[in-house]
């Protein structure tokens, strides 16, 4: 039967507490019809709800292999956005808050990216030509583009694999929107820093002249994530006074020289395993987003392993944490109810093209 759909402002005064019971009742009503998918980066409160945790590569790969008619993605839009292309058309993808997007996706869009990509080829000679490769923290019409103009999507696991394999296609790389995964990716193939110059959409020619943009072999969109900026080698410099003997392990969207004097680098899912399956009385610090982290030091005390964040400010991605209980049972009784919200639904011919650089990213990787 079909109910009137649920209002979000009645939820909004609603415990935590009452939330996590109503979010159980609603889970144990659709049983296999529905799948929660978690990011890393989410709260607790909504993160012990997931089917399925893991980072953006992990969860690409899971949505393939999924039977559930609702799939309720537990992070940013671009991962909602992803699900949605690589599930069946018969499945519906939610996100609970349409708020919680990526401010690094938001950093590109497709129109500078289509200008960018014209400016490179003027200057270019045909054999130079350019693969764009984007990250898959950006919206579904730039991986449609790489779709149509011969070009990939990377992950943080993968991002190096994928550069290999777009060389192997042309002889430059137009990489977005993340520069430092960019940079940290090439330098580890041996690319040196002054062939990857930093390319900025709101400049001519990207701020470079024609002789930097022939000597290029990445150019790096001028983006970041504004949580992974936070991070300081100062930080690390201090864990390494304090704790000769600890380890340090980052994500690849920290700046260069973080990653230059960490011991590891990886994405989160990397970062979980590495200080999961390390020895007992490890010590770590660790340059990722402080829900991760603070999950992962309560989990290894029983381990006496000391796991410190990188930094003294807080630095939690504010859009993954509009996830709340709130918004998780709000749309979950409303899947109950017949009425689901919050759906994500590419459009059929941006999808297709997206599909053909994820479907060509999860076999190269
Ligand atoms: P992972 O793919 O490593 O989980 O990273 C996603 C992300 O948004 C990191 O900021
Ligand atoms: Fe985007 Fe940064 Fe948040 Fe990851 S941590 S979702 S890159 S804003």
């Amino acid at each position: 039967m079909q109910l009137a759909q649920i209002k979000f402002n009645t939820f909004e005064s609603i415990s935590d507490e009452d939330c996590q019971q109503r979010i159980i009742t609603a889970k144990n009503k659709l049983g296999k019809n529905l799948v929660i998918l978690g990011h890393h980066y989410q709260h607790e409160s909504v993160y012990r709800h997931a089917d399925y945790t893991g980072d953006s590569l992990k969860l690409s790969r899971v949505v393939e292999s999924l039977d559930a008619k609702y799939i309720v993605f537990l992070g940013v839009h671009f991962m909602a956005e992803v699900a949605n292309i690589l599930s069946r058309p018969d499945q519906l993808t939610i996100l609970p808050d349409l708020a919680a997007g990526c401010s690094m996706a938001d950093m590109a869009n497709l129109s500078k990216v289509e200008r960018s990509y014209r400016e490179l080829s003027k200057v270019l000679s045909f054999d130079e030509v350019v693969t764009p490769v984007t990250y898959i923290n950006s919206a579904a019409d730039l991986k449609a583009f790489c779709g149509e103009h011969g070009g990939i999507v990377c992950t943080s696991t993968n991002a190096t694999k994928i550069i290999e394999w777009s060389f192997k296609q042309r002889a430059k790389v137009l990489f977005f929107p993340d520069q430092n995964l960019g940079r940290w990716s090439g330098h580890k193939m041996g690319i040196p820093l002054d062939e990857m110059p930093v390319w900025d959409p709101d400049l001519p020619l990207g701020g470079l002249t024609e002789a930097e943009i022939k000597k290029a072999k990445i150019f790096l969109w001028k983006g970041h994530c504004a949580v992974h900026q936070m991070f300081r080698l100062q930080n690390i410099e201090r864990f390494r006074q304090e704790h000769p003997d600890g380890k340090v392990i980052s994500h690849p969207e920290c700046p260069f020289e973080v990653c230059a004097h960490s011991d590891y680098v990886g994405s989160t899912e990397y970062i979980l395993k590495t200080v999961t399956e390390s020895p007992k009385g490890t010590k770590w610090l660790v340059g990722t987003e402080l829900n991760l982290v603070n999950r992962l030091a309560n989990q290894m005390k029983a381990e006496d392993k000391l796991v410190q964040f990188m930094s003294h400010v807080i630095c939690e991605c504010s859009t993954m944490a509009r996830i709340d209980p709130q918004h998780l049972a709000w749309c979950l009784e409303n899947i109950v109810n017949n009425e689901p919200v919050n759906i994500i639904k590419v459009p059929e011919d941006e999808a297709k093209l997206a599909k053909l650089t994820l479907d060509r990213m999860l076999q190269v990787s």
